[in-house]
């Protein structure tokens, strides 16, 4: 079990500055996802905590340590790629206890180990089988295994997801949220998925271009995402950014319209704007309503209904030709081409600067 602590913590490559100075803390016993779009530095974040990649300049300390000097295996960390990185001619058995071996753990406790991370990832009927005679959730479990054996103060997981399917993929998310819940270790996941994010997490580090975006719970960043990138990032589908004018200003306060929204009044949020500039009024799908006769606040036209089952998504021309996304529920559906009006709460409603 440990802390973290990450300060102005940069890296180059070459000229090429790709980590541009991340300040993190991270709890003892806390699941820390860092999330964003793929070549952000999320992998680079993690193999500079891990030890496998240097640190250009910064701090990053575990346990009150400064670690930058200490070489990957004195650092206490165990982690877990999206590869599984098993060996094909070795059991289970053997591929769990590899680290052990190599550290040479007497064999009692190697077996005692590898029984108990066997137990915990539910697979203490398959120590005999090899990696081709698993599944892809099956190998990857016995990568987390290899990991939960050698007891280490923090786990690290690079997208350790991404290569199995839907389905397996939402079974083994589970199952490292229980394996969390089971350790109760220190644990940094990366990955590009919010869903991810969203279920995993204690704590989301949102990560842009090689900087920390935003940093707290998932439904904290969901209701109160700090820019546009973090509001368009979390959340499916994304966001609706609606153009809008700013007509009013009072205290905290904007009243705003555009030629398909009638004017509405929403929080600045502390957010400073100028009467008469051009905004963007986030509005996310499941908050849009629709109302009959084409009543309501914003107004278009049906361009496309897709039913999912649970839900109906409904793509909009506004009037003023710029497309909406609304999630509806699943028993409303339109032709295409009917005339239609929404209602949202204004409080819901996120206001930001055009060029946030
Ligand atoms: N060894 C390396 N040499 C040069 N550039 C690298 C190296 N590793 C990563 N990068 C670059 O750093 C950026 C971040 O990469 P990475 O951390 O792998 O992103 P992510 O894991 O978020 O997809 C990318 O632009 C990538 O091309
Ligand atoms: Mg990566």
């Amino acid at each position: 079990m440990a802390t973290l602590k990450l300060r102005d913590a940069r890296k180059s490559f070459g000229t090429t500055e790709v980590i541009k100075g991340v300040d993190i803390d991270i709890d003892d016993g806390e699941f820390v996802v860092f999330v964003g779009p793929s070549g952000c530095g999320k992998s680079t974040l993690l193999r500079m905590i891990s030890g496998l990649e240097d640190v250009t300049s910064g701090t990053i300390e575990i346990d009150g340590q400064v670690v930058n000097d200490l070489p990957p295996k004195e650092r206490g960390i165990a982690m877990v790629f999206q590869t599984y990185a098993i060996f094909p001619h070795m059991t289970v058995r053997e591929n769990v206890g590899f680290g052990l071996t190599i550290n040479k753990i007497d064999k009692a406790t190697k077996e005692k180990k590898v029984r108990e991370a066997a137990r915990i990832l539910q697979m203490e009927h398959l120590l005999d089988r090899r990696p081709s005679q698993l599944s892809g959730g099956q190998r990857q479990r016995v990568a987390i295994g290899r990991a939960i054996v050698r007891d280490p103060k923090v786990f690290l997981f690079d997208e350790p997801l991404s290569n199995l399917d839907a389905a397996l993929r939402m079974d083994m998310r589970m199952e490292i949220g229980k394996l969390h819940q089971d350790l109760k270790a220190t644990m940094i996941y990366v990955t590009h998925d919010q869903v991810e994010a969203m279920t995993l997490a204690d704590k989301i580090v949102v990560l842009k271009d090689g900087l920390v975006m935003q940093v707290g719970a998932p439904m904290e960043l969901y209701h109160e995402p700090a820019n546009l990138f973090v509001a368009g990032f979390l959340g499916a589908p994304s966001m609706n950014f609606i153009e809008v004018t700013v007509d009013a200003l009072e205290g905290d306060r904007a009243r705003v319209s555009n030629a398909a929204l009638d004017p509405i009044t929403v929080s600045t949020r502390g957010r400073a704007f100028t009467v008469g500039q051009q905004a963007i009024l986030g509005v996310r799908p499941q908050y849009l309503h629709p109302v009959k006769d084409a009543e309501g606040q914003l107004h278009g036209t049906i361009r496309i209904t897709e039913r999912l089952g649970a839900e109906t998504i409904v793509e909009v021309r506004l009037n003023d030709g710029e497309p909406l996304i609304a999630a509806l529920a699943e028993d409303l559906v339109y032709e295409p081409g009917t005339s239609i009006g929404f209602d949202f709460d204004p409080e819901r409603a996120q206001l930001f600067p055009p060029q946030d």
